[in-house]
């Protein structure tokens, strides 16, 4: 490499890491401030009626038991060698009854040694879009198509996906969310069934079928916060924040206002 691309190249890692730390540490911002939703939001994040029938409860509680269930079959699974090199398993957490399920590619190294999904850097990005977007990580769930980490972050193989992908099937066919946000080329590709760039799927509304017999689930498919973090220029942000507009609006539910 010339002495001029090296120069560039560390003039763009330090911007880049300047402003993942703006970013990190404050609310992550498409443009200008994201002001309040309004309060009155007829349709909440979560299926939370006010007062909640004994039903409902029971439902919600049998949801986070499956859930637990699945967990535990992930903690236990050998179905590829993974399992081996893996510190923790990542089985994916959050609300057991959340409108929206976030899915990523895999976890990274922070994932690996907490069993959560999304708490590296890429994840304090995810929890910047979703309070953006006026909710909280407890009102969405957050998971991945593998569950394990891929040594040394490499791309999941095809047999990687294979075994693990029936874990994710399950969860939502438990949580049977109104949408997912498929993050990036791995995860929008392996519930869309395509091999299409992330360039052509993302900004759309696609359907994703549940295995083996659920109802069809909305699917949007964004940037991944990896990539994001790594092009944090105007024009991703711009994209990433209009996708997640579009997410509230097919839930009927308020999108920030910039102030
Ligand atoms: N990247 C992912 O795709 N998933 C994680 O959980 C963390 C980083």
């Amino acid at each position: 490499m010339s002495r001029q691309a090296q120069q560039q190249r560390l003039i763009r890692t330090v911007i880049g890491q300047l402003e993942c730390d703006r970013f990190l540490g404050g609310v992550w911002l498409p443009i200008g401030t994201v002001g309040p939703a309004a309060t009155d939001a007829a349709t909440p994040a979560v299926r939370k009626p006010g007062k909640m029938s004994r039903a409902k409860a029971e439902d919600i509680q049998d949801k986070r038991e499956r859930l637990a269930a699945i967990a535990s079959r992930v903690a236990k699974c050998r179905k590829c060698p993974l399992h081996e090199s893996r510190l923790n398993p990542v089985p994916g957490q959050g609300n057991p009854n959340a409108r929206i399920v976030f899915v990523g590619e895999a976890p990274g190294e922070t994932e690996d040694r907490q069993g959560k999904a999304f708490v590296g850097r890429a994840g304090m990005l995810l929890t910047n879009i979703i309070e953006a977007m006026g909710l909280t990580r407890e009102d969405v769930f957050i998971a991945n198509i593998l569950k394990s980490r891929p040594p040394s972050n490499r791309d999941p193989q095809a047999t990687e996906i294979a075994a693990c992908i029936p874990f994710l099937q399950e969860q939502l066919l438990v949580i049977e969310p109104d949408i997912i946000v498929a993050l990036g080329a791995h995860a929008a590709r392996t519930l869309l069934e395509t091999n299409a760039p992330i360039g052509q799927l993302r900004g759309q509304l696609h359907e994703y079928l549940p295995e083996p017999l659920g109802r069809p689930i909305k699917l949007l498919a964004t940037y991944h916060p990896a990539y994001l973090l790594r092009n944090y220029v105007k024009e991703t942000r711009m994209k990433v924040w209009q996708d997640m507009q579009r997410v509230l609006t097919e839930l009927d539910l308020p999108v920030p206002k910039k102030s």
